[in-house]
């Protein structure tokens, strides 16, 4: 089991305390957490990012009891789908409490609220007995870290406490689903799927063109450096051959039962949904310093289960 050592436990709450930021992990992915009710804390974590400032942040809580103070409402499908699935991977964007800090929401009206399940992070929000403002620990625009040491590849120095909670389960980033004005709507894909939402509320609403906006969903987000190609699975190797004669080298993510020895780096590509999504951007990140001109990638399969994985790649992709 992952634990925290009460040291370890204090000197993160100190930090926090003090409006500095730590590196905390949580099931999806690993997250750069600070004080949401203190504007000092947001504004480094924005700084560390290199985010823009119009970007809305997730605000991270212990249990869904504390939900009241950051939204003036909760609807009847938040209830439920917070009794469904918190603490996990879903989070739920709701009308805001006016004492929210405009930094957090991106002066919108709604605010984003989620109860992870990670023991790690479970314990600092228990400890800090506050709302923690925490995006993922990537620079802006670039793949989000699953482990402690890509915390401290993408952000070194500039945040003194990286918490170590082991590589993350889920490894993409939180379903994100909105509850406003008698609608729900998926915002953002994740492990938790449309199907398992339905089962908790009923029928979501068709994205509308008024839906809140989530800046993260802009394309060329979650990318690699390298440019990264999507085909078929049976077109791998002809993908491959035509990219090693033009004298391009090439990193490859596909099933292993199609391996070529021409590929600089081949790395295979799992054949579950929840192990590929936990290995994604860990794999991304390989293939990223293999030396490669184009990271070739199998394109996975369809349905509910891989609109996550999905989802993700195509904005890897969108360079
Ligand atoms: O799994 C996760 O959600 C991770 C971990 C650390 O909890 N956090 C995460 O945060 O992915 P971040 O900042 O990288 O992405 C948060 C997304 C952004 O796309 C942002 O636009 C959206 O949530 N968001 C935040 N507040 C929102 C709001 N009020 N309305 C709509 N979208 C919002
Ligand atoms: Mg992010």
């Amino acid at each position: 089991m992952v634990v925290i050592a009460p040291y370890e436990l204090d000197a993160a709450i100190a930090a926090l305390r003090a409006g500095d930021v730590i590196g905390l992990p949580t099931e999806t992915v690993y997250g750069l957490a600070g004080d949401a009710s203190n504007p000092d804390a947001v504004a480094r974590i924005y700084a560390i990012k290199g985010r823009p400032a119009t970007h809305p942040v997730i605000v991270h809580l212990a249990d869904g009891g504390q939900v009241s103070r950051w939204a003036r409402e909760v609807p009847a499908s938040a209830e439920a789908l917070a009794a469904a699935f918190w603490p996990g991977p879903l989070t739920l964007v709701l009308p805001r409490h006016a004492s929210v800090l405009d930094t957090i929401t991106g002066g919108q009206d709604t605010v984003a609220l989620r109860v992870p399940a990670h023991p790690i992070a479970a314990a600092v929000l228990r400890a800090f007995d506050g709302g923690l403002a925490a995006p993922s620990a990537n620079r802006y625009g670039r793949v989000s870290p699953t482990t402690a040491a890509h915390v401290r590849e993408d952000l070194g120095a500039a945040v003194a406490i990286v918490l170590d909670g082991g590589p993350c389960d889920v490894g993409l980033e939180s379903t994100i689903v909105a509850c406003l004005d008698g609608r729900v709507t998926l915002l953002r894909p994740g492990r938790i799927t449309v199907p398992a939402l339905e089962a908790a509320v009923g029928p979501l609403a068709e994205s509308q063109a008024d839906a809140p906006r989530v800046p993260g969903s802009i394309v060329s987000h979650y990318a690699p450096r390298t440019p990264v190609e999507i085909v078929p699975v049976q077109a791998v190797v002809a993908a491959l051959s035509a990219h090693v004669d033009a004298g391009r080298r090439v990193a490859v993510l596909a099933p292993d039962r199609v391996s070529d020895a021409r590929a600089l780096t081949w790395m295979d590509a799992a054949a579950e949904p929840e192990a590929y999504g936990q290995s994604l951007y860990a794999n991304l990140r390989t293939l990223d310093r293999s030396g490669a001109d184009v990271l070739l990638v199998a394109d996975p399969p369809t349905g509910p289960a891989w609109a996550a994985v999905r989802d993700r790649l195509t904005r890897a992709a969108a360079h």
